[in-house]
C-alpha cells in the first residue's frame, strides 16, 4: 500500500514499483470486460442491454463501478455510437447494422482503477469507418510508443496529433487523457496534440490514460441537453480507444492489455 509517493511540481503522481500490480489487476478486468461483451454487439441490441451486462460483470467479479455515482453518472459504462465522441449514456438505443460504437469501462479493484475503450462494430461497417476506426487504435499506439522516460507529454500528444492528421482526420482538444492511480481522474490533463518537447517530462512511476478521440470531418464537439453526451458539431463519425498505461524504466506497461487479445484485430 502507497503511503509515501511523491507529487512532481507539475502535481503528478509517482507510484511505486509495488503499485504496478493493483494496477493491472484493475486494468486486466476492465479489458476482460471489455473482451466479453464483444459477442453481444449485434444490430437489434440496445446500448442499455450493453450495459446491463457490463454491470452484472463488473458486480461479478466483486468490483465496483467508477463511473455509477460520478459526478452523478448512473451507468457502468459510456457507450458512444458514430458521431458520438465519448460519454455516450445507455438506453434504449438499438444498434443498426454498420454502427460502429466506443464501450468505456472504469473499475476500481482493492482501490486500484482501470479504465479502458475500444471500438465495436455491429454487423458490418463502411470503408471510411473501417478507416477511422484503424487509424485511430493506430495513433494511440503512436502515442504509446512515446511514453518513456525523459519524454514529455508534447511528444505523446504531438505522435497522436502527426499520425491522425497525416491521414487527413481531425484530433478532439475538448476531452483528453488523464492521470489515474487510486483515484478516477488526476493530474496532469493528457492532451492528444501538441507540440515536441513541451509539457511535463515523464517519470517511471507515473499512471496515466491516453484516449484519443478522432473525427473523420472537423474536431469541434458539443455537448447534448443530458450534459453528458459529446457529439461532432458536424455530425461527421467519431472513434476512441483508450488505454491506462504506468512509466516504467525503459518505457511503459499497459495494464488494460486484453486477455484474449481482441482490443483490435491488428495489435491485439
Ligand atoms: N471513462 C471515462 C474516461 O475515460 C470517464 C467516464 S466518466 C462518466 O475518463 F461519468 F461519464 F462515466
Ligand atoms: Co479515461
Ligand atoms: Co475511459
Amino acid at each position: 500500500m502507497t503511503n509515501n509517493g511523491r507529487v512532481t511540481k507539475d502535481g503528478i503522481r509517482i507510484y511505486e514499483p509495488q503499485d504496478f500490480a493493483g494496477m493491472n489487476r484493475a486494468g486486466r478486468l476492465a479489458a476482460r470486460i471489455l473482451d466479453d461483451v464483444a459477442d453481444h454487439v449485434v444490430p437489434g441490441t440496445t446500448t442499455g442491454a450493453l450495459d446491463q451486462f457490463i454491470t452484472e460483470q463488473v458486480e461479478a467479479a466483486g468490483a465496483t463501478s467508477a463511473t455509477i455515482g460520478y459526478k452523478g453518472y448512473q451507468h457502468a459504462s459510456c457507450i458512444s455510437v458514430n458521431h458520438v465522441v465519448c460519454h455516450g449514456i445507455p438506453g434504449d438505443k438499438v444498434l443498426k447494422d454498420g454502427d460502429i460504437l466506443n464501450i468505456d469501462v472504469t473499475v476500481i479493484v482493492d482501490g486500484w482503477f482501470g479504465d479502458t475503450s475500444r471500438m465495436y462494430v455491429a454487423g458490418t461497417a463502411s470503408r471510411k469507418a473501417e478507416r477511422l476506426v484503424q487509424v485511430t487504435h493506430d495513433a494511440l499506439m503512436k502515442g504509446i510508443e512515446a511514453a518513456r522516460p525523459g519524454n514529455t507529454f508534447g511528444d505523446i500528444g504531438h505522435a497522436i496529433q502527426v499520425y491522425a492528421e497525416s491521414n487527413r482526420m481531425s484530433v478532439v482538444r475538448d476531452f483528453c487523457g488523464h492521470g489515474l492511480g487510486r483515484v478516477f481522474h488526476a493530474p496532469p490533463n493528457v492532451l492528444h496534440y501538441g507540440r515536441p518537447g513541451t509539457g511535463a517530462v515523464l517519470e517511471e512511476g507515473m499512471f496515466f490514460t491516453i484516449e484519443p478521440m478522432i473525427n473523420l470531418g472537423r474536431p469541434e464537439t458539443k455537448v447534448l441537453a443530458d450534459d453528458w453526451t459529446a457529439v461532432t458539431r458536424d455530425k461527421s463519425l467519431s472513434a476512441q480507444f483508450e488505454h491506462s498505461i504506468g512509466i516504467t524504466a525503459q518505457g511503459c506497461e499497459i495494464f488494460t492489455l486484453s486477455p484474449n487479445g481482441t482490443f483490435h484485430p491488428t495489435s491485439g
